[in-house]
């Protein structure tokens, strides 16, 4: 395939139930793709449209210059994986591999290649004579996604693969995915609603909620520069805290509601004197004093993560947040304490009051 996916103006609905209105979207050739979002917004409802499973209510799916909304499933040349390791119980590793190159009647000295290279790649060779019930969750994994390859898709699409198992193996399992990718260069369209599992794997991520495109970005782009209240949440965490846009002498300050005033240098045109805004600060944009300063903030819960700390406190008029610092070593934070605390203007995103947009006009240089 030459060009990657488009998608344009896509539409899907399920009765009287509108579940995609009017989504599009670019994904290049080669690219680690992902779709981010909550529950239901519609990840595995747009994936199924992208492999041809689902009628498509308007709009145009290519592959390429190809369009493909018309196109039999079976011709799309796409390699699927799903959360529920579907491969087939009474058959071998190795049988399960070449399943679906028997059915494409290639010759003999080709399918015992390709087999031999996945199996290789997703590093399960000294298995292909052992029956599925005798591999780990993570190696039926592994299984699937080597059967999935085999037939050297043009696309592989995976819906949340590694959800059914446990914590350690699906990072193990998601550095796998990551390799593979990396070496092969297949455009890759993942689902998943776990945004930190989106950002170790993926080139770029698309977040949706609700059947909408939120923003599309890096995983860096994402986190340093959501574009509205939902991304900013959605991906990683956010508090947010309201304040006034003031212009004096050309220049622009947030005025806190507790009277803090910080200098932004970043802000757009629609950030206008007196105007409402909400900064999204992340638990980390904050930085602790000793001594009083702009917020005070009185801690009722912290969790010791190892490298870092997470306090969990309120501000004086009741705004419950999150802080996170480096732990220390001799951390006195105790449940009760006060802490001081001002933040990075340079880190800091500016939203409309409602959170629907950002404020901020820079952009992310982006060479990750
Ligand atoms: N076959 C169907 N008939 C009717 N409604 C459906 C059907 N499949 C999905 N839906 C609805 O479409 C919406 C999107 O579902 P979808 O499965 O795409 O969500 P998702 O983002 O993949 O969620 P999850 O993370 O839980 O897998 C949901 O409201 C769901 O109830
Ligand atoms: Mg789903």
């Amino acid at each position: 395939m030459n060009g990657g996916i488009r998608i344009s103006h896509a539409k899907k609905c399920y009765g009287q139930n509108v579940i995609i209105p009017d989504l599009s979207l670019e994904i290049k050739e080669g690219e680690f793709f992902t779709l981010l979002g909550p529950s239901g917004c519609g990840k595995t409802t747009l994936l199924r449209m992208i492999a041809g499973f689902n009628s498509i209510e308007d709009g145009d799916f290519y592959f390429g210059d190809t369009r493909i909304n018309n196109l039999d499933p079976a011709k799309r040349n796409i390699g699927m994986v799903f959360q529920n390791y579907a491969i087939f119980p009474n058959m071998s590793v190795k049988q399960n591999v070449v399943f679906g190159l028997k059915n494409r009647k290639l010759p003999k000295d080709e399918i015992e290649r390709r087999c031999e290279k996945f199996l290789k790649i997703m590093k399960i060779e000294e298995m292909k004579d052992r029956m599925p019930d005798r591999l780990s969750g993570g190696q039926q994994q592994r299984v699937a996604l080597a059967r999935a390859l085999a037939i050297e898709p043009d696309v592989l699409l995976m819906d949340e693969p590694l959800s059914n198992l446990d914590a350690k193996l699906r990072i193990e399992m998601r550095e796998a995915i990551k390799e593979m990718q990396n070496e092969l260069g297949i455009t890759t369209v993942y689902v998943t609603h776990d945004q930190e599992e989106a950002m170790a794997i993926s080139d770029r991520i698309a977040v949706m909620n609700l059947g909408v495109i939120q923003q599309v970005g890096t995983p860096k782009e994402l986190y340093l520069r959501p574009r509205n209240q939902f991304v900013a949440n959605f991906v990683g965490t956010s508090n947010f805290l309201y304040a006034t846009v003031r212009v004096k002498e050309g220049r622009k300050y947030l005025v806190f509601d507790n009277g803090y005033e910080l200098e932004m240098k970043n802000l757009s045109e629609e950030a206008a004197d007196g105007l409402r805004v909400m900064a999204a600060v992340r638990p980390e944009e904050f930085i602790l004093h000793k001594e009083p300063t702009a917020f005070r903030a009185t801690v009722h819960q912290s969790s010791f993560l190892g490298l870092n700390t997470h306090y969990f406190a309120h501000l004086e008029d009741g705004t419950d947040i999150q802080v996170v610092r480096e732990s220390e070593f001799n951390d006195k934070t105790a449940i009760g304490s006060v802490i001081y605390l001002t933040m990075n203007p340079d880190k800091i995103n500016i939203l409309s009051e409602d959170g629907s947009h950002t404020l901020i006009v820079e952009e992310t240089s982006d060479n990750a």
